[in-house]
Order: C-alpha cells, then structure tokens, then sequence
C-alpha cells in the first residue's frame, strides 16, 4: 500500500479537526459550499509567516538595508499584494502590466525592480515616470533605450546590471536561469564593457548589480558563488565610477511541495552561504535585495476541487475532479509533485490513484499514483497543496473553462477576493 499523501507540502495553518480539513479557523467544505469549486484559497496567516521567515534570514545577513521583492509573477492576486506591501514588502515585475498591478495594490514604487529580456519601450517609459527602484538591464540594447527614454523624460533612470552568472542551479531545467545558455541576464564581460557608457550619461545612475540564478535552490552553494560574483563586480563598478550601492540577489528560496526525498538547507543556511559569499568578496558594505516569489506564497495556497466520478481502466482507478491543468498547469508542464488529499479524512485503505482533470490531453493530471481511499466518490472535496505559486497566475481558458475564484482566509474570516469568471466573460471581447 502506498502511504497517503500527508499534509506536508500544505502551511501550518492546515490541520484536521475531527476528520475534517480546516485552514486557520475555517472549515474547507464551508468555503467549497459557498464559492463553489474549483477555488483556490489562501491562508493569509501562512503568507504573513513566509514573509516574515524570508525577511528575517535576509535581515540576518546584514545591518545594511534589506528589501524583499516580491516576485509577483507567482501570484499576483491584489489582495496578496497590499497584504505583503503592508508589511513592507517590495516587488520584482516583469511586466508593465505587473507595475500596473504593483500601483494598484499600493506597493511603494520605491520598492520595485524590473526584470525581464523583452521590456517594450511603453514599459519602459512607465517604469522611468513611476520612479520606481531599478530597471535591471538585461542586453546592451535595452540600456540605449532606457537612456534615451530618460533623456526624454528629462529623468535620471536608477538602474541594476542583471548578471547571468553562468552557474548551473542545479534545478528543473525549465526553472534555471543562470546558465549563459539561457537567455537571461548580461555576460559579465558585456556587462563591464558599457560601465563607460553607463558612467559618462547623466541621465543614468547605476544602483544595483543582479542575478537571478534559478528557483527551488537546493544547495547553497550556487547561490554563494553567485553572490560571490555579483559583490565582485559590484566593487569593480565603484571603481569604474558607478557607486553601486545595493546588490539583488534574485529568488529561488525552496518551498516544500512534499516528495522531497532530501529536504532543502534551511533559509537560515541560506543566509550563512549569503554572507559568506559576501566575505569573499570583501563586499559587505551593500545594500541587499532578493526577490522570492514561491517561498512567501506557495505553501498558503490551496487548490479546492470536487471528485466529479470514478472510474477503473486497464489497471488504473482514476479520480476525476473538476480542476484541471487550466487551473494547474505545473503537474502537466514540469512534472511537479502536489500533495493531495481529502477534505474528509478517509478511514478506508489507501491504493493508488490518478486524480485527472475534464480536460481533453492526457497531460491533465493533478497526481499520478496516489494513494486515496478506496472510498473516494463523486461529491468528495479534495485539496490540493502548495498551490499558491504559479497555480492560478498561469490558468488559461482552454475548453471555454472561466477563471476560478479566489478566497482569502483570515483567522475565523474568510472572503472572496476574485470572483469567479462567467463564460460569457470569456467571448466579451470577441466581435463576430
Ligand atoms: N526573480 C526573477 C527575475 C525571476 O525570473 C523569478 C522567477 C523569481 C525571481 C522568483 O523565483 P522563485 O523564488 O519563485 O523560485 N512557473 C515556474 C517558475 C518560473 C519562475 C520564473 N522566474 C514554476 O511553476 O515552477
């Protein structure tokens, strides 16, 4: 018999009570009753946590300022946006409508940095007018361009030089962005060779240097060698003229799916590898930020979905539920693992199941062979964890299936903070 999925790759917050799955202080089956399902659900406690442990391992490292940056591609929800931006967290974007998103929440402009290869010159524009902390220059092109905008604008842009560092994270190949055979970041050597450039246009200003190496990270050692790199040529910025004040060492802090045969070095051990990577570069006098996405939201998400039938083929008990790979696109896009278990715990023995989704490719699954009570039946709710990252920002449509809907739990409260999506919202902009 395989062992039942535990709740491990689910917060603290999750627990069962007399056999049944609460989040903080809500019953999951009141939630499912009311909104319907699929719905994702957060818990609002479990995010304040993750901030705060990643805010503290940062803080740890140095007496310098440190900002967390959300990276708010993994979930850019605004209400979990103005939840973290209350806490004084920042955010890393990707996208001019992600600032759009940022401004909407409340996040401080001040607080954000701009990654990404292919900034349109709009975008660049509306980040030069928002005054927001850096742009990070990912080709030579792009720093022309920034230039030329603030020269316009009659502004002086702050910008960060993104380095690709050519260290292999040692991760998902689809999730490592360190390598120069990917297409992110500056070549250090390209980088150094627009320093001049850089230094002798008044309308730029160099901030930061930065990488972003990869996600789930599970060994320090590429993220100290890293940094080690990055306070290098920090320090060669300096003394080229450009007074680097900060380095942003980008995201990739682990978060639990649950299958880890190994389990991740601590953030704490994180922080160590950080600084040492700092001493060996004699660069502690930096600024630092970085820029977690999963590791402040992954673990507080949920994904709620109801057991649709049952059904036996060749030598397989499939569970069919009413999410998909629409909602969930990770298991069938990286053959990520997810937890999943049962609302109402099951006394009944456990054998293995696919639970799959309506959707017409047999890559939606949600979970291969997992062991499910044999009782599993239509009406059953099952939830799926670690769901809060990169889960509903990367839902699409496909099969004319709308949006789900998202809700937020607070303690004893909980609320809607998305609603669900109608069909007809799905062809509102089409015209015949
Ligand atoms: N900073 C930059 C510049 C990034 O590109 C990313 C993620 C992050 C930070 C945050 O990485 P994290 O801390 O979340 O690992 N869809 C994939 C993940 C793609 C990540 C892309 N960049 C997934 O579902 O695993």
């Amino acid at each position: 018999m395989t062992a039942p999925d535990s709740l491990r790759g689910g917060p603290a917050q999750l627990r069962y009570r007399d056999g049944e799955l609460w989040l903080e202080d809500v019953p999951i089956a009141e939630v499912a009753d009311a909104v319907d399902t699929p719905t994702y659900v957060y818990s609002g406690g479990a995010i304040d946590d993750a901030y705060a442990r990643v805010a503290g391992a940062m803080a740890s490292i140095t007496d310098r300022e440190v900002l967390v940056a959300y990276a708010i591609k993994a979930n850019s929800s605004l209400a979990i946006l103005s939840r973290l931006a209350s806490m004084g967290c920042g955010a890393d974007i990707v996208s001019g409508g992600e600032l759009r998103r940022c401004l909407q929440a409340g996040v401080d402009p001040d607080k954000i940095v701009f990654s990404g290869v292919g900034k349109r010159t709009e975008e660049i524009r509306a980040a030069l007018q928002e005054g927001i902390r850096a742009i990070h220059v990912e080709s030579p092109d792009e720093l022309a361009l920034i230039a030329e905008e603030a020269r316009r604008l009659g502004v002086q842009a702050t910008i960060g030089l993104r380095i690709n560092p050519d260290i292999d994270a040692e991760t998902h190949p689809y999730i490592a962005t360190g390598l120069h055979s990917t297409k992110f970041g500056l070549e250090l050597d390209v980088a150094r060779a627009l320093l001049d450039r850089i230094v002798g246009e008044r309308h730029l200003r160099l901030e930061s240097v930065a990488c972003h190496i990869g996600s789930q990270l599970a060994a320090v050692a590429p993220l100290e060698e890293a940094v080690a790199i990055l306070a290098r040529f920090a320090l060669e910025c300096r003394a080229a003229g450009a007074p680097v004040t900060a380095l942003d060492i980008g995201g990739g802090w682990p978060m639990v799916y649950g299958d880890e045969a190994t389990p991740y070095p601590s953030y704490a051990e994180f922080a160590r590898s950080i600084r040492r990577g700092l001493e060996a570069a004699g660069g502690l006098d930096f600024d630092l930020i970085t820029e977690p996405g999963r590791a402040l939201v992954g673990q507080a998400g949920l994904l709620v979905t109801r057991v649709l039938r049952v059904k036996s083929q060749s030598d397989k008990r499939f569970v069919v539920v009413d999410a998909a790979l629409t909602e969930l696109i990770r298991p069938a896009l990286y053959q990520a693992y997810h937890g999943v278990v049962p609302v109402r715990a099951s006394r009944a023995p456990a054998t293995p199941a696919d639970v799959v989704g309506p959707v017409c490719e047999s890559s939606d699954f949600l979970a291969r062979g997992r062991a499910l009570g044999t009782d599993v039946a239509a009406g059953d709710l099952l939830v799926v964890l670690g769901a809060g990252a990169y889960g509903r920002e990367m839902a699409m449509a496909y099969n004319a299936r709308p949006p789900v809907a998202e809700v937020l739990v607070e303690g004893e409260g909980w609320r809607i903070i998305r609603e669900r999506a109608s069909v007809e919202s799905l062809w509102a902009l089409e015209r015949f």
